[in-house]
């Protein structure tokens, strides 16, 4: 099915953005990352979004003056505006491809678990940053509007998102709740059941981990609820076209995906640091940040060991949405499905959990926005509660600020007045808005002005 061609592309793209995930030909291992990245990049697993023909018309549904701009330029500078747009990133092989979607030889564009896994850091494709820039919303509007204008068949995406938000504000999605509301129309063992439905549901928009974490977790999420496994990755396929049987067929290609997790290495900062500041910053670090996010995995000075805590949500004062959204009930079901099938189980109390995990710190640079909803743009502003941006704004393709450490964005008092396109709110993040409060970890409080430049300085090279 890949051919010579799909081996190359692959060679290729492994040399340009994987580091240490190679496995030798051979390798007696079950799961093999190489092919877990291929298929990943290759194969799709759900019905397709739309067609070539729809991507290269989405220009058509834009606001001026860049729809005049788009006409004017050649289709492949008009698929770099779409791809810029919608937070997509050219293929290293292809460029009038992304990275995101499973493209096949009839021009079909699927998405695939890299469009929310799968990002850039000033344009270097680094394995398993967080795409920060998907406007899934935004991007599948659009979608619909061409294609009701061509009367071409909608799909699963364009009518699931007239039942619920994707994701109100760019680089952020309701992830959790699509899972949930899949969720209830299965049995334990993924047959489809009926079940009547649901009108209301905790919407709250999420940013995705960082991918190179999962190695050192054995629950995930979070709320660190579920046991991890190749399994537990196969949620995001749960659309009504595969049954039971899909499941079954699919489970080793997860074997493969999930070594993939398993290989990546957390990118290390590729720019100059100010070593004495940094020397400062990892004593800082030990007193007031092990504790609960454990030892960098990358610091050889310090005794390995990350304990992934869950501290509970009145200490750590976050954003409570995610926290509140899934009931005992549904946290239990989940590991007691086929997906938890086959795995160890949930460690125990996973069904209550108390609050948040506090997440490993490795390659943090590397994944803003930070806290779970991805409400703070820096790490300089993570470090400093108080000067918090109540709304900070982004372009659609959100630079990288290599002072502050994180995405580059405009920080505003409140939105602006007046109306906005929805298109230009989904790049403003508004804090005052449900599940999206930047309040609470403030335990960088403990640390003066100096602590805190030495705490960054140090950050950078985890
Ligand atoms: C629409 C965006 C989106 C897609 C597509 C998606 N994910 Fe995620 N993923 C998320 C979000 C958001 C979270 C955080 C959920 C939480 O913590 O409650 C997450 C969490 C995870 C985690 C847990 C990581 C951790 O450290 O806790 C893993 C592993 C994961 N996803 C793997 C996958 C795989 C494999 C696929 C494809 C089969 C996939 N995801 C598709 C958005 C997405
Ligand atoms: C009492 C435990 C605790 C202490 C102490 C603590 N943290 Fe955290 N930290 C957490 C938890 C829990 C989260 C996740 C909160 C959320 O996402 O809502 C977190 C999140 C973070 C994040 C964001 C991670 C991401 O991927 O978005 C950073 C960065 C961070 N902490 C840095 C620090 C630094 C630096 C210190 C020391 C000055 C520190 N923390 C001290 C518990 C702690």
């Amino acid at each position: 099915m890949y051919g010579i061609l799909g081996a190359l592309l692959l060679a290729s793209f492994v040399a340009v953005i994987v580091g240490g995930g190679e496995v030798s030909a051979g390798d007696p291992a079950p799961g093999n990352p190489a092919r877990g990245l291929e298929l990943l990049l290759t194969k799709a697993y759900l019905p397709a979004d739309f067609d070539q023909e729809v991507f290269d018309a989405l220009w058509t549904t834009w606001e001026e003056p860049l729809r005049s701009r788009a006409r004017d330029v050649s289709p492949a500078d008009r698929r770099r505006m779409a791809m810029e747009r919608y937070g997509l990133t050219p293929h290293p092989d292809d460029a009038s491809r992304s990275l995101q979607y499973v493209v096949d030889a009839a021009g079909r564009w699927t998405m695939s678990c890299l469009a929310c896994h799968q990002g850039q850091v000033e344009g270097r494709p680094l394995p398993g940053v967080p795409n920060a820039d998907y406007a899934l919303e935004t991007l599948t509007e659009e979608v619909r509007q061409v294609k009701v204008a061509r009367k071409k068949p909608l799909g699963h995406m364009d009518i699931g998102s007239l039942l619920l938000p994707l994701g109100t504000t760019d680089g952020t999605t309701n992830a959790v709740i699509f899972g949930v509301a899949l969720m209830r129309h299965r049995d334990a063992d993924l047959n489809i059941i009926p079940a009547t439905p649901q009108l209301f549901y905790p919407h709250h928009d999420m940013d995705a981990p960082a991918w190179w974490h999962y190695r050192r977790r054995t629950q995930i999420y979070a709320d660190a609820f579920a046991p991890k496994g190749h399994r537990m990755l196969m949620q995001f396929l749960l659309v009504k076209e595969n049954g039971p049987e899909q499941f079954a067929e699919w489970e080793d290609d997860y074997r493969h995906v999930e070594a993939w997790l398993e290989s990546i290495e957390p990118p290390a900062w590729p720019w100059g640091v100010d070593a004495a500041l940094v020397a400062r910053g990892r004593i800082l670090y030990a007193a007031h940040c092990t504790a609960c996010h454990g030892a960098p995995a990358r610091d050889p000075t310090v005794a390995d060991g990350y304990p992934e805590l869950v501290i509970p949500i009145d200490e750590i004062g976050t954003d409570r949405a995610r926290f509140a959204a899934l009931s005992a009930d549904q946290r239990r079901s989940l590991p007691a499905s086929w997906f938890g099938r086959g795995v160890p189980p949930p460690a125990a109390g996973s069904e209550s959990p108390t609050g948040y995990v506090a997440p490993p710190l490795d390659g943090i640079w590397a994944s803003a926005p930070y806290l779970h909803n991805g409400s703070v743009p820096t790490l300089w502003h993570l470090l400093r509660p108080a000067a918090r941006p109540a709304v900070w704004h982004r372009g659609p393709t959100a630079g990288y600020d290599r002072e502050r450490v994180g995405l580059a964005v405009e920080s505003l008092p409140a939105l602006p007045a007046g109306p906005l396109p929805a298109v230009e709110r989904r790049r403003h993040f508004d804090t005052s808005r449900p599940g999206k409060s930047a309040a609470g970890h403030d335990f960088p409080d403990v640390l003066d002005e100096d602590g805190k430049a030495a705490v960054l300085e140090y950050l950078k090279t985890l």
